[in-house]
Parts: C-alpha cells; structure tokens; sequence
C-alpha cells in the first residue's frame, strides 16, 4: 500500500487494477490479472454466469467484442465459453481460476454484473476467500443482498450517473465504499462519503492530470487500466 500526505493526515491509497491490466493486457484474462497484480492492492474482474450457471470473468453481456466468438454468453456453457480465445491465447477465466490466481497474494475487487448472481457468486469464493475482496455492482440491491450475505465483506456501489445523494444511496444499501466515474467525483461528495465512514475509489484514471486532480479531491484509491503508472506516479510524488 502506498500512503499520501493529505491535509493533515497520512492516507493509505488503494490502486486497482481495471479488468486487471486492461489497458496493457486482454482484459479480464489471468494474464492481465498477473500483470495487474505486479502493482495493484487489489485487481478488479466483472463476473457474469454461463449459460450452465458456473460464474465466469467478462465484462459484457455478449462475447464478440473481447473473444473470436459471437452472441450472449448465456447461450454458452462452460465447456463451449472455454474454447474461445480471448486474446493472446487467453482463455475467458472462471471465477475459480481467478481466486486460485490471486489468494494469498493480491486482493480482489469483484464486480456483480447481474442481480440474482449474488448467492452462487457468494458459494464459489466461500471456497477459496481471498485475503482481501471487495464486493461492488452497479445495482444497489446486489450491493445490499453482497452485505446480507457477506456482512463482514466491504461492499461498493458503482455510478455513472447524476445521482442526487449517492452517499445517502450507498448508505441505504449499507455499502462501504463508494466508486463514482472519475468526473462524478467533487470535494463535497469525498467529504460527505468521508463523514458517513464511506471509502471513495473512482474509476477509470489512467493519466497523471487525473490522478493529480482526485488525489486533491481526497479520494481513497484509484481503479486504473495500468496500475503500474498509477504505482509509478504516487511514489513518484
Ligand atoms: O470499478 C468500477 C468499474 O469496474 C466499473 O466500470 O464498466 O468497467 O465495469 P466497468
Ligand atoms: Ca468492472
């Protein structure tokens, strides 16, 4: 962990690596969660089911823009997902596979695409908890059935959006932490998250001047496509 003078106090800061290491490696394959993992406390993956049920690592609905393969993924089972490529040879990683990857050496952020995945999601890390896990979606009641389930798991809701009150929203859910869009992201936000004892980690910031701007913000961490940079810049300080 890296840890930054702010105002007047010591503050540990999280890198996280986006889908790993998308911005160097095929996201969400294990080669870019290793490169990930060369810098990031913890690496994030997006984590969808298989047309069987078996929880798998990809960002979209579909497979034709990260594999040589066409349509959704829950016309595929796990033996038929396995079989295409996902760049560089990579297969499309379980969510098994991904936790014997990083356990007991990197943390893992992981994303709840779909609402109702929740318990099957929860069943797989039961068998293999990372050191540390962070559970985030975009849906606030999958934030608040990850809390049901794992209440001494941190939980984070993710936004894009104008939200009038995200800190009150995330408070509804019990989440712990808050990850706006980069330009979501104000001084009076991170001190209202800051006040409720909320965590705020944003997304996607890749360039110094970004960097530099949250950083006065106050946030907590940064989710970036190349933790390395992000590593590289804070010590660089
Ligand atoms: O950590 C937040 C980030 O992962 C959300 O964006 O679209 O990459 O899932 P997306
Ligand atoms: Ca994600």
């Amino acid at each position: 962990a890296i840890y930054i003078w702010f105002r007047d106090s010591w503050r540990c800061m999280l890198i996280v690596g986006h889908r790993g290491a998308k911005g160097v490696e095929p996201e969400n394959t294990l080669r870019a969660l290793r490169r990930g993992m060369e810098c990031a406390d913890l690496v994030e993956v997006d984590v969808r089911l298989t047309k069987d049920g078996i929880p798998i690592v990809i960002h979209d609905a579909t497979v034709d823009r990260t594999t040589d393969g066409t349509g959704p993924i829950k016309g595929y089972t796990i033996e038929e997902i396995k079989k295409l490529d996902a760049g560089r040879g990579e297969t499309i990683p379980t969510l098994q596979e991904v936790l014997g990857l990083v356990r007991g050496k990197t943390g893992l952020v992981v994303e709840i695409k779909e609402p109702g995945t929740e318990a099957i999601i929860a069943s797989v890390l039961m068998d293999q908890m990372p050191e540390r896990l962070i559970l985030v979606s975009f849906h606030p009641e999958s934030v608040a059935m990850a809390k049901r389930l794992f209440p001494g798991v941190q939980a984070g809701l993710i936004y894009s959006q104008n939200i009038d009150d995200p800190v009150g929203l995330a408070r509804s859910v019990q989440a712990d932490l808050i990850l706006p869009r980069w330009d979501r992201v104000s001084r009076e936000v991170v001190d209202q998250a800051h006040s409720a004892g909320l965590l705020v980690v944003p997304w996607i910031l890749n360039d110094e001047e970004t960097i530099g701007k949250a950083l006065q913000l106050g946030v907590d961490g940064f989710a970036s496509d190349d933790p390395c940079a992000v590593r590289r810049y804070l010590q660089g300080r």
